[in-house]
């Protein structure tokens, strides 16, 4: 009898591999947070938008963008026509990482070791949805999904090739317009991210 290690079987379905994620320990992100937060939405989705990961509302909550950032993405997704039931929303990283300060916890960006173990979840979900086009949102969205992690301002608003070979569309993360304080950057931030969203949907239409 070998003693190695099984490998575990692949999950056929969505449903099947968001069961398995709700007991991942494939890093040590699971053990603060309340819980696995899967993506959601149309599994047979021409479009797939990607996040960071969970923020203290979502991970209380159990659903990708519900908190502040995501209430500023669903908001544009219905100016630009894009329908949440219609694509796939998900996150690079499916724990909220934080740093507790008292009652707050303040979020902290996933590390590159953190983005590589979890992609294993994402890569699933893009070779079981098989999307036409994935949209990044921000820096660990976009590293995740191509291994890159050259700067995103030359990057934004330009299409590369993901590491699963198919189109990823690079963007500003919503958070970004949120601490942007300087109101012309902002609106131009703004305006860019709703010009991604208009050209993702066209991409996946
Ligand atoms: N930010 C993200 O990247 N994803 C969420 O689900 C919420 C906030």
């Amino acid at each position: 009898r070998s003693s190695l290690p099984q490998t575990p079987e692949l999950p056929d379905t969505l449903e099947e591999a968001r069961a398995a994620a709700m007991a991942c320990r494939r890093c040590a992100l699971c053990e603060a947070a309340t819980q696995t937060v899967w993506g959601e939405g149309n599994p047979g989705a021409a479009l797939m938008i990607v996040g960071e990961q969970p923020g203290d509302h979502e991970d209380l909550a159990g659903r990708p963008f519900t908190g502040p950032a995501g209430q500023l993405l669903r908001g544009m997704m219905e100016s630009a026509g894009i329908d949440p039931a219609q694509i796939w929303l998900t996150n690079a990283v499916k724990h909220f990482k934080f740093a507790p300060r008292g009652k707050r916890r303040l979020h902290q960006n996933p590390d590159a070791g953190e983005i590589r173990h979890c992609r294993w979840w994402l890569g699933l979900e893009l070779g079981l949805i098989r999307p036409r086009v994935t949209l990044a949102l921000g820096a660990s969205a976009a590293f995740a999904l191509t291994d890159s992690d050259a700067p995103l301002g030359p990057r934004r608003g330009r299409v590369e090739t993901g590491l699963h070979g198919g189109p990823v569309l690079v963007s500003w993360h919503p958070a970004r317009l949120l601490r942007l304080t300087d109101r012309g950057l902002r609106d131009q931030a703004q305006r860019e991210l709703a010009a991604d969203l208009a050209t993702a949907l066209a991409m996946g239409n």
